[in-house]
């Protein structure tokens, strides 16, 4: 292929792919199957590889992230981002109402929306392009978090269509969609980090990551809610909404046209339950005068414009007796209190069970034996006890204790300084800590053994058939043909039977013969180490060739790998300083699992980096360290860990650990740029 040629195929493979990205974003169909959408994406990345210059920085390959952002930017906005009145009452909203009427004369109407509850992103587009994404920060200026906001799915980095000006503005919400925030909070308690309060903390924690590649892991999605242009093709912000669609935005379908207050006053009571039914916490509605001029009219406070006002619902609260705590024992034996509750009504829900946290909110609540407490719904599934109705205290009664010994094993609890937990140190043969370790083995993301789940591990742990995740690999048909038991639902009463019938035993064993081509990252991941989870689990397996490897490496190899560091690095030594875990990794060794790095290495572009071996460090402008290995490793080059005197070439970043550079200058090995790396390839 002539350069000429790679240009035209990498400009029509970027076109096909922003076009079929928005046909199963915006659309949902689907023009071509997920195998022949995966190929595009390859082919293209590769050419990008070859190509650096023809890679437009909207690629849809961007959307993966990879770059690293050590400080971002900050920017002055064009159009200042303000911020709405609020009001509480119908009885303000109908004196927002007059006030808005004194100064119009003659019709006009509201469009109402939901007061989405994340974080707040201003988008610039520029013939059509995505050329920056800035934060909210004073509302004079932001942050530049262009690299991570390109990793959104539902912002469009190419509009389609041609009616668009040419340069204008776009508002609107990031937003952490509660599925993806249950399952991230689940995935943290699984390896032992702590849990992030609420969705929006996790939406804005995320869009600051360095590490744009994280971002994109993290699936955060955006509600366009504004257009901003100094040529505004529209009458009214209704109008704006349809063609932000059209072009490609995330447009949340719940905005209503109302004709009077009246009309807004039932869109707000339709949805005061309703909202909770949405992918997204909200935390009332937004009003706005519908027509541009009208606005223009009505003008703006120093702080909110004057055609637009917010309408907060009161947190949804109710209150219930507490029958009683409950202790959870989760596989790293973090104590985790839940409070059993009479069973109450709360947007629609019968509420039960809150979550009570760690034993300082049991403190700082100043909970006593049978209290009756506030339960609020706020942006979690799980709703939360926010305070105590002191005045139906029970005489006498005793402030809650907190358990001192595991509920499970009886091992005294122990408190490490600055965690908010409890811990039973027993991780030997605590039986939720040990089931809990089984069951993170054969889960979706690790061993995916699917066919143990639903209780099959607990009964298997109680025949003592099932001690440690090498077990399953020793079990055979005659093992567990005929096991069976009645499992009692300690909160509903109901029980259930899990029998292992001989269809049953065969899907069990043949998932189990299957697991044992799971990669290797996989294998790290389900090992359990804590701090390790599926991301980092990725990052070693890419780095060490192969587990021994890892095994043997030191504190300065690990904390050198991006994204790793003290806290991680500390918590793998740890783990395999442990006899009974190097016994572990053994006999998987033996059963066949994968303890190699199999990384698909890409296609080999070039054999110009043939026989030279590179050292990659400090942190790059236009790749991240992976692409950089991937472009050497393509090209016939070898990526080796440490610096020697065999060494070809150190490829320098920013930031770049000054020892490395001693070391490197000391032996006199040549130090290259990123630039000059990509020149020895395309010269
Ligand atoms: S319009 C001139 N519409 O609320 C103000 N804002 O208090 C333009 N918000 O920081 C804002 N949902 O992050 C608008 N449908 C919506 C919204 C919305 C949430 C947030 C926004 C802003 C804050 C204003």
């Amino acid at each position: 292929m002539t350069e000429e040629q790679a240009a035209t195929r990498i400009k029509d493979l970027t076109n096909r792919i922003h076009h079929l990205n928005h046909q199963y974003y915006q659309n949902s169909t689907s023009e071509v199957s997920d195998y022949e959408f995966d190929m595009l994406l390859e082919e293209l990345t590769k050419l990008e590889a070859q190509y650096p210059d023809y890679r437009h920085p909207n690629s849809p390959t961007q959307r993966v992230g990879g770059s690293i952002t050590k400080n971002f930017k900050t920017v002055f906005h064009k159009y200042p981002m303000l911020s709405l009145g609020n009001t509480y009452s119908e009885e303000d909203l109908r004196e927002f109402d007059k006030r808005v009427m004194k100064v119009l004369e003659g019709d006009f109407e509201y469009v109402c929306e939901q007061k989405f509850d994340g974080v707040a992103i201003s988008l610039t587009y520029q013939n059509g392009q995505l050329t920056q994404g800035v934060t909210r920060g004073d509302g004079t200026r932001g942050d530049d978090i262009t690299e991570n906001v390109r990793t959104i799915k539902s912002i469009p980095l190419q509009l389609q269509g041609q009616d668009y000006p040419e340069e204008f503005e776009v508002r609107g919400e990031v937003f952490m969609p509660l599925p993806v925030f249950e399952q991230l909070n689940a995935e943290r308690e699984d390896i032992g980090e702590g849990l992030l309060a609420n969705p929006r903390n996790a939406a804005s924690g995320t869009l600051k990551l360095q590490d744009s590649g994280m971002v994109a892991k993290r699936k955060l999605s955006c509600f366009a809610y504004a257009f901003l242009s100094s040529s505004l093709p529209f009458e009214t912000h209704a109008e704006a909404l349809a063609a932000l669609k059209s072009w490609g935005f995330q447009v949340s379908d719940t905005y209503q046209k109302c004709a009077s207050i009246d009309e807004v006053l039932a869109y707000i009571n339709q949805w005061e339950t309703k909202r909770f039914e949405l992918p997204i916490a909200t935390d009332g509605i937004v009003v706005k005068v519908n027509n541009f001029h009208q606005q223009e009219e009505l003008g703006y406070t120093a702080k909110s414009p004057r055609w637009a006002i917010a309408y907060k619902y009161k947190a949804m609260s109710a209150s219930s007796r507490l029958k009683a705590i409950q202790y959870q024992v989760g596989r790293t034996g973090a104590v985790t209190p839940v409070a059993l509750l009479t069973p109450v009504q709360l947007a629609g829900t019968t509420v039960k069970r809150a979550s009570l946290h760690n034993a300082n909110e049991i403190l700082r609540l100043d909970i006593h034996e049978g209290d009756v407490v506030f339960v609020e719904k706020g942006g979690e599934i799980i709703p939360k006890i926010t305070g105590v109705d002191k005045a139906q205290r029970i005489p006498g009664s005793q402030p809650i204790k907190y358990l001192e010994n595991c509920p499970a094993c009886g091992t005294p609890l122990v408190r490490t300084e600055g965690e908010a937990h409890f811990y039973c140190s027993n991780d030997k043969s605590c039986p939720p800590q040990v089931k809990g370790k089984l069951e993170h083995f054969i889960s979706r993301k690790a061993m995916n053994i699917e066919s143990l789940g639903e209780g099959k591990i607990e009964l298997l742990y109680d025949k003592g058939l099932v001690r440690s995740a090498a077990d399953f690999y020793d079990l055979t048909f005659d093992k567990l043909f005929g096991l069976e038991k009645v499992f009692e639902d300690e909160l509903t009463g109901k029980s259930r039977k899990v029998s292992f019938r001989e269809k049953t035993v065969e899907n069990i064993l043949n998932a189990i013969q299957k697991s044992k081509e799971a990669p290797f990252d996989r294998v790290l991941f389900a090992l359990g180490i804590r701090f390790v989870g599926s991301t980092v689990a990725t990052k070693l397996a890419q780095h060490f060739p192969d587990l021994t490897a890892m095994r043997h490496a030191s504190y300065q190899d690990l904390i050198e790998i991006p994204e790793i560091g003290d806290r991680i690095a500390l918590s793998i030594i740890s783990y395999f300083q442990d006899p009974e875990h190097i016994l572990l990794v053994e006999r998987l060794h033996q059963a066949g699992l994968q303890l190699k790095s199999n990384q698909q290495k890409a296609e080999a572009l070039s054999t110009k980096l043939a026989g030279l071996t590179f050292v990659i460090s400090g942190v790059f402008e236009l790749y991240s360290r992976e692409e950089l290995q991937d472009i050497i490793t393509g090209n016939g080059g070898k990526i080796v860990s440490s610096i020697s005197k065999k060494l070809s070439y150190l490829v320098a970043g920013d930031k770049m650990g000054p020892s490395k550079l001693e070391k490197a200058n000391e032996l006199g090995i040549k130090i290259i740029s990123e630039q000059e790396l990509l020149a020895m390839i395309s010269g």
